[in-house]
C-alpha cells in the first residue's frame, strides 16, 4: 500500500449502502486495497446477495464486519462509526418525494457525520453526490460540465426529490468540514453502468408512455463503469492533500445516448423507439411546465426545462481533475465495461 496514504491497513472503514449497486463494489476494491479491518453497513431489510457475493470471492471477505441498522438511527450511526477512520459513504434516498430524499440523503449524512466524530477516529469522510446536483441551464451545448459549473438553484422546479437530497447533503457536508474540520471528499459520479444495474438510463430517453421516445442521439453520456467509480471513491478516501475538494467521475472514452441504445437494442432486445430532436424536447417541456403552473399542479411538472436540460442538453465531460489529484485511472476500457455491462442480460437468458 502507497506509503502516502492516509490510512494503514490495519485502519477501521465503514462503507455505508454496501449491499447496493456501487458500494458492494467499492467493499470489493477496498479489500484488494489491503485492507483488513472493513465494516459495512446494511439494513435489515437489504438484498445481501451482491455483498454476500463479493465477500464470497474475496480472500479477506471473511473478515468483513456487517452492522445491521438504519443511518435514520443516531444509535445506529454510533454503532457503525465506532473506531473507524474512513467512511465511504454510498448510503442514499432514492425516494421520489422531496421529505424521503431528505431524510435518506441529508439526516442520515448528519447523523453519520456527528457519530464519527464522537465514536471514530476521523481521518476521511468520502461523501459520493452525483451530476444531479448541477444546473447546465446557462452551459451552451457540447460546452465542458465540470466541477466548476454551477449548482441546481431550484431543484423543486426541475422535480426532482433525489438531486434536492443531494444539495443539501452536500452543503451539509461542506458545513461539517467548515465549522468541525471534518476531512471530507465529495465525488459527483455520472451516470454509473456495469452488470447489476439493468435499467436504461433517463438520459437516453423517456420510457413513460407505453413507448420508448429516445431525446436527441448526439449527446454524450457522462458515463463511468462500476469498477472505474469504485476506484474513484475508494482513493478519495486514502489521498493525503485533497480535504475538502470535489470530483466528477467519468471515464475517459464515452458514448452517445445513440451508440447506447444502438448497442442495447442489438444485444438486449429490440424494441420500437421514436426519436425526437433535443429542440423539440426542449419545447415540450416549456409547455408541459407553463400547464402545470397554469393548472397549479393538476399535471406535475415532471417535464420542465431545467430537467430536459440536465438530462438531454449534450455536453462534454471532464476526469481531469481525478486524474491529476488522486491519480485516478479507468481499470476498465470502453469496450470491457459495454460487453460486461451487455452480458448480464445475456446470462439471464441462457
Ligand atoms: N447509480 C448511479 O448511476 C449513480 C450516479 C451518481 C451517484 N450515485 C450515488 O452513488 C451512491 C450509491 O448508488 P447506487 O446506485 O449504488 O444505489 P443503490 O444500489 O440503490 O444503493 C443505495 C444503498 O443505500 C442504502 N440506504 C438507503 N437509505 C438508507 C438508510 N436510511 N440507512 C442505511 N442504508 C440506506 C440502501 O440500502 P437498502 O439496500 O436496504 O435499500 C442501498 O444499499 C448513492 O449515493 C447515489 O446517489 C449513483
Amino acid at each position: 500500500m502507497d506509503a502516502k496514504y492516509l490510512v494503514s491497513p490495519s485502519d477501521r472503514i465503514l462503507v455505508t449502502g454496501s449491499s447496493g449497486f456501487i458500494g458492494a463494489k467499492v467493499v470489493e476494491t477496498v479489500l484488494e486495497y489491503g485492507f483488513t479491518n472493513v465494516r459495512c453497513f446494511v439494513r435489515p431489510s437489504s438484498d445481501l446477495s451482491r455483498l454476500k457475493e463479493i465477500l464470497g470471492r474475496s480472500q479477506r471477505g471473511d473478515g468483513v464486519e456487517l452492522v445491521c441498522g438504519d443511518l435514520l438511527s443516531r444509535n445506529d450511526c454510533e454503532k457503525a462509526a465506532d473506531g473507524v477512520s474512513v467512511i465511504y459513504h454510498l448510503a442514499a434516498g432514492f425516494d421520489k418525494s422531496f421529505a424521503g430524499a431528505f431524510m435518506n440523503s441529508a439526516l442520515a449524512t448528519r447523523n453519520l457525520m456527528e457519530a464519527f466524530m464522537q465514536h471514530g477516529e476521523p481521518k476521511r469522510f468520502v461523501n459520493v453526490s452525483s451530476f444531479a446536483v448541477y444546473s447546465n441551464l446557462k452551459l451552451k451545448r457540447g460546452a465542458v460540465l465540470d466541477e466548476s459549473c454551477p449548482l441546481e438553484d431550484a431543484p423543486q422546479e426541475r422535480y426532482d426529490a433525489y438531486g434536492f437530497g443531494k444539495l443539501k447533503q452536500e452543503e451539509l457536508v461542506e458545513e461539517y468540514g467548515n465549522k468541525h474540520k471534518l476531512s471530507y471528499v465529495i465525488l459527483r459520479p455520472g451516470t454509473v453502468f456495469g452488470p447489476g444495474k439493468r435499467d436504461l438510463s433517463g438520459r437516453i430517453g423517456i420510457d413513460t408512455f407505453g413507448f420508448f421516445i429516445q431525446v436527441g442521439g448526439s449527446n454524450l453520456l457522462p458515463l463511468t463503469f462500476v469498477d472505474n467509480c469504485a476506484e474513484a471513491v475508494v482513493l478519495s478516501g486514502l489521498k493525503a492533500g485533497v480535504d475538502g475538494e470535489i470530483f466528477n467521475v467519468v471515464d475517459d472514452q464515452l458514448l452517445t445516448s445513440g451508440q447506447f441504445l444502438r448497442a442495447y437494442k442489438k444485444r438486449v432486445k429490440p424494441f420500437f423507439s421514436v426519436r425526437i430532436p433535443y429542440a423539440l424536447a426542449y419545447w415540450v417541456c416549456a409547455l408541459w411546465e407553463k400547464y402545470s403552473k397554469w393548472s397549479k399542479g393538476q399535471l406535475p411538472p415532471a417535464f420542465n426545462r431545467r430537467r430536459c436540460a440536465a438530462e438531454w442538453k449534450g455536453n462534454r465531460y471532464s476526469n481531469r481533475k481525478l486524474r491529476e489529484r488522486l491519480g485516478w485511472r479507468p481499470r476498465v476500457n470502453l469496450d470491457r465495461a459495454l460487453a460486461a455491462f451487455l452480458a448480464q442480460f445475456q446470462s439471464q437468458e441462457s
